[in-house]
């Protein structure tokens, strides 16, 4: 099968969260399977490695409104992996900047453009893909447009995919960029791409994809609710015939603790010792103690949204830094008032408590190898990657029962043998300080904590399987063999 991946993130050329890392992995599983694979992404000014592409369109006339000049675009191409190709979309106004995601006026524009130049790429090089599988809201335009405007075109025939990663994300844009898409008037109404005034990217891919994929299958479930759906739940009620929930893996080229070139020490369930390394490592590194009797260490990556829940860890902490019974470290940057809230903890107790405010894609590695426990409260989770590279780096999560992280993490309970982390229900104070207490409790039994580690280190989350999947997805889709 030829599939063709249109996604605003690509690892490790780009990536601003798990978007980055599971369009990449999912491309180069696709790949191995045998199936040619494309995935086309903004050209940043960010991206590195630019002297390895080639040119493979010099100059691509793409089809959307305004001045001509703006129209066209540059193609790059290089060589991924087996039977995977990435092209870049070059356009110094759109992209040059460093930012994936900038604060814009025209980013609705920005994203509009390189999804259509995706489709514009296919039909000058003749490659025309029997899947296009878009990612999240910046391609959320692309199937209106499979089913409209380029209806009798080569791409016509293709079967259409989205992966929802994050339904809170939409992309609500004014009226115009139906026009500089060249879409059809009836499809502004309610009961398509209209929303609250303004075009809605996410509801247009969600009502024209042939199939509609989200990120595990607890979240396919939780968006047909108000909870959850975020304003769309009746839409995605509509498609719930089409929807299905396919699990991200880990990618164990880049996330592996016997070969991770970014940590200070390799280990594996058969010898454990590197870890150690690793914890010190990690205490020096943000200046905490290390003597032989320091608590555990529990360590946050992550983006400061309040999808993840991070202002209960904020407010939990304290007792128990007061008590020293725990050391904590931080990486990620989001809300100013949360980076506000963990750099004054971090003040308070500087020989328990490191944070570091800022995207450091090193040290996210040297946290998950060198952490005790994993904390990842969010209150709701599409799927999330840290929960499954923390078991990978035997490192239990402590995860909220939300979306993936309860699909991937198995609950531990005294005397329970299959455990993988600490789970709990509800998203509060109270919720977060009980997963807190419960695994200093874990700890402190070193064989049960030692048992949890090795499930999940021997735990299986595959891309290959996931690959598999969306191969079947493809198919129901309409994609032939
Ligand atoms: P989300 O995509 O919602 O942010 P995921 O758990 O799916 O959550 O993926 C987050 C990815 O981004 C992980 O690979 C994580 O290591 C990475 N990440 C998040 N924040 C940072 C940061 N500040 N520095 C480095 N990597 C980060
Ligand atoms: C989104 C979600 C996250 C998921 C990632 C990759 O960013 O928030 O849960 O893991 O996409 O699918």
């Amino acid at each position: 099968m030829k599939i063709l991946h249109i996604t605003p993130e690509l690892a490790p050329w780009s990536k601003a969260g798990g978007l980055g890392d599971a369009a990449a992995a999912l491309a180069k599983a696709l790949g191995s399977l045998g199936h040619e694979v494309r995935a086309v992404t903004p050209l940043y000014g960010s991206v590195p490695g630019r002297e390895s592409m080639s040119v493979l369109l010099n100059s691509l006339r793409v089809g959307v409104g305004g001045p001509p000049e703006k129209a066209a675009c540059r193609v790059m191409s290089l060589h991924v992996a087996k039977n995977f190709e990435a092209w870049f979309i070059e356009h110094e106004d759109y992209y040059g900047a460093k930012e994936i995601y900038p604060a814009r006026p025209d980013s609705a524009e920005r994203a509009a453009f390189y999804a259509r130049a995706a489709l514009d790429a296919c039909l000058a090089t003749g490659w025309i893909p029997d899947v296009i599988h878009c990612h999240d809201w910046t391609a959320g335009l692309v199937p209106p447009l499979l089913n409209t405007v380029l209806k009798d075109s080569p791409l016509g025939g293709a079967a259409s995919v989205i992966s929802i990663h994050n339904l809170q994300h939409q992309g609500v844009s004014h009226r115009g960029i139906m026009d500089f898409l060249g879409l059809p008037g009836w499809l502004w109404q309610p009961s398509e791409l209209e929303c609250l005034g303004g075009v809605n990217f996410l509801k247009g891919g969600i009502l024209h994809a042939k199939r509609v994929i989200t990120v595990s299958p607890t979240y396919a479930l939780e968006i047909l609710t108000p909870q959850f759906g975020h304003g769309l739940e009746d839409v995605v009620r509509r498609r719930e015939s089409a929807l299905e929930g396919i699990l991200n893996g880990v990618d164990l080229d880049e996330w592996n603790p016997r070969t991770d070139r970014l940590i200070p020490a390799h280990y594996s369930p058969r010898s454990m010792k590197g870890k150690e390394e690793c914890r010190l490592a990690l205490a020096r590194e943000f200046g905490l103690r290390d003597d032989p009797g320091a608590p555990p260490i529990f360590g946050v990556i992550s983006r400061l949204w309040d999808q993840k829940g991070l202002d209960l860890a904020a407010a939990a902490l304290p007792a128990f830094l007061r008590e020293g019974r725990l050391r904590f470290v931080l990486l990620g940057s989001g809300d100013s008032a949360l980076e506000g809230a963990f750099r004054a903890l971090a003040a308070g107790f500087p020989t328990l408590c490191g944070v570091r405010i800022g995207y450091d894609h090193g040290l996210s590695h040297r946290i998950e190898a060198g952490s005790d426990f994993f904390l990842m409260p969010s209150r709701f989770e599409p799927c999330g990657l840290n929960q499954m590279y923390s078991m990978t780096y035997g490192t239990p999560p402590i995860v909220r029962a939300t979306g993936g992280l309860a699909d991937t993490v198995r609950p531990w309970s005294p005397g329970s043998k299959d455990a993988t982390g600490i789970v709990f229900e509800h998203a509060d104070l109270q919720g977060v300080e009980w997963a807190i207490s419960r695994a200093l409790e874990l700890h402190a039994d070193p064989k049960a904590y030692r048992q949890v580690q090795l499930n999940g280190m021997r735990a299986e989350f595959s891309w290959a399987r996931s690959a598999q999947a969306h191969v079947e997805a493809y198919r129901k889709a309409g994609a032939a063999l």
